[in-house]
C-alpha cells in the first residue's frame, strides 16, 4: 500500500530528536553515509519524492534546481542563510524554499563573542604556546593582546544576528556601529551609530564583525580596498558567509601587520580552506560552529520541520524565502 506521509529526501543526518519526528510524519529517506551528496545521487535520490530537506553543504544551483524531478513540490533548508540554493531558479519553478531563521540568533552571536575575544586577546598563539609547550614563563611583556572596552565594534548587517551580537558587546564595554541596508528606529539601535555606507563604517571600527547576507552585492565587499579603510591593528571577524570575504586581501593585511588579528568561523570553499590560514598566529580559526549546539540545531530541525508541515497541510510556510 503507497504511504500517505509525505516523502523526503533528507540529504545529512539531523540531530536524534528531529529525526524521531521526522521518521513519526514523513515517509524519509535518509543518507546513510552522511556525506555530501553530488548532485547526480542527489537528483536520482530525489526520484519518486515529495520535498527535499538539505543543508548548506548542498549547493542546488539553477542547474540542480532545473534538473530535480517534477515530484518534488518543496525544499526545505537546515539554515538560515539560503545562499547555496538558486531562489530565482526555485520560483521560476514555482519551487517553494524555506529556511530556518530566529533560532539560531543566540549560539551563533555567541560565537562572534568567541571571536572578538578569542582574536583580540591572541587565544590562538596561547592555545598554541601551551600545545607545542613553549610557554616558559609569565612575563609582564608577554603575549600581550588588546582590551576590547572601550572599543569601536563595526557590525556589517544589523539583523538579527547583528543586533544580538550588540547587546553582548555592550556588555563587554564596546561602543556599537553598523552598516545595514536601512537605518534602525531608535529602540532597536539601542545607542548604535548608523554609518550609511559600508566604507564609512570601515573607517570607523577598530574590530568589523559581519553579519550580512552572501548575496551578489556583498561578495568580497571585504576586500583590499575596504579593509584599507580599517584603522591600523584593527580586527576582522566573520561569522556570516567566507565569500564576503577576499582572502587574499585579508591574508596580506594580516601579514603586512595593517590588521592585528582575525577571528574566521566561515571560509569560501569550505571545508577546504585557504592553507594559508592555518600558519596565522594571530588568526582564531573554528570550523563553521556558529549554530553547533544541541539545542539550536534540535530547534533549526523543528523549525525545519515547521515548514514542510505547513506545505503539506495546504498552508503557507511561515519561513518562505524570496529573490
Ligand atoms: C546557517 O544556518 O546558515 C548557518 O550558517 C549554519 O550554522
Amino acid at each position: 500500500m503507497p504511504s500517505a506521509k509525505p516523502r523526503l529526501l533528507v540529504t545529512r543526518r539531523l540531530p536524534p530528536d528531529v529525526e524521531a519526528r521526522l521518521l513519526r510524519d514523513y515517509d524519509a529517506e535518509f543518507n546513510p553515509a552522511n556525506g555530501v551528496m553530488t548532485p547526480d545521487d542527489l537528483i536520482a535520490r530525489a526520484r519518486g519524492k515529495d520535498g527535499l530537506l538539505v543543508t548548506p553543504a548542498d549547493r542546488l544551483n539553477a542547474d540542480i534546481i532545473g534538473r530535480l524531478p517534477s515530484s518534488i513540490r518543496i525544499v526545505a533548508s537546515f539554515s538560515v542563510g539560503y545562499d547555496h540554493v538558486d531562489v530565482k531558479a526555485a520560483e521560476a519553478r514555482r519551487l517553494p524554499i524555506t529556511n530556518t531563521p530566529d533560532v539560531l540568533t543566540d549560539a551563533t552571536a555567541d560565537i562572534a563573542l568567541l571571536l572578538i575575544l578569542g582574536a583580540a586577546r591572541g587565544a590562538a598563539a596561547g592555545m598554541a604556546a601551551i600545545r607545542d609547550n613553549t610557554w616558559k614563563n609569565w612575563a609582564p611583556t608577554g603575549m600581550l593582546s588588546m582590551d576590547i572596552a572601550g572599543k569601536r565594534l563595526g557590525i556589517l548587517g544589523m539583523g538579527r544576528i547583528g543586533q544580538a551580537v550588540a547587546r553582548r558587546a555592550r556588555v563587554f564595554g564596546m561602543t556599537i556601529h553598523y552598516h545595514n541596508r536601512k537605518k534602525l528606529d531608535a529602540s532597536a539601535e539601542q545607542g548604535a551609530v548608523f554609518h550609511a555606507t559600508a566604507e564609512d563604517l570601515f573607517g570607523a571600527s577598530d574590530v568589523l564583525s559581519i553579519h550580512c547576507a552572501s548575496t551578489p552585492e556583498t561578495r568580497r565587499l571585504v576586500n583590499a580596498k575596504t579593509i584599507a579603510l580599517l584603522p591600523k591593528g584593527a580586527i576582522v571577524v566573520n561569522t556570516a558567509r567566507g565569500d564576503i570575504v577576499d582572502d587574499e586581501a585579508l591574508i596580506s593585511a594580516l601579514q603586512s601587520g595593517h590588521l592585528r588579528a582575525i577571528g574566521l568561523d566561515v571560509y569560501t570553499n569550505e571545508p577546504n580552506i585557504d592553507p594559508r590560514y592555518r600558519t596565522l598566529e594571530n588568526a582564531f580559526l573554528l570550523p563553521h560552529l556558529g549554530s553547533a549546539t544541541v539545542e539550536t540545531r534540535n530547534a533549526m530541525g523543528f523549525r525545519a520541520l515547521d515548514n514542510l508541515d505547513d506545505f503539506f497541510a495546504g498552508r503557507e510556510p511561515r519561513d518562505r524565502v524570496r529573490s
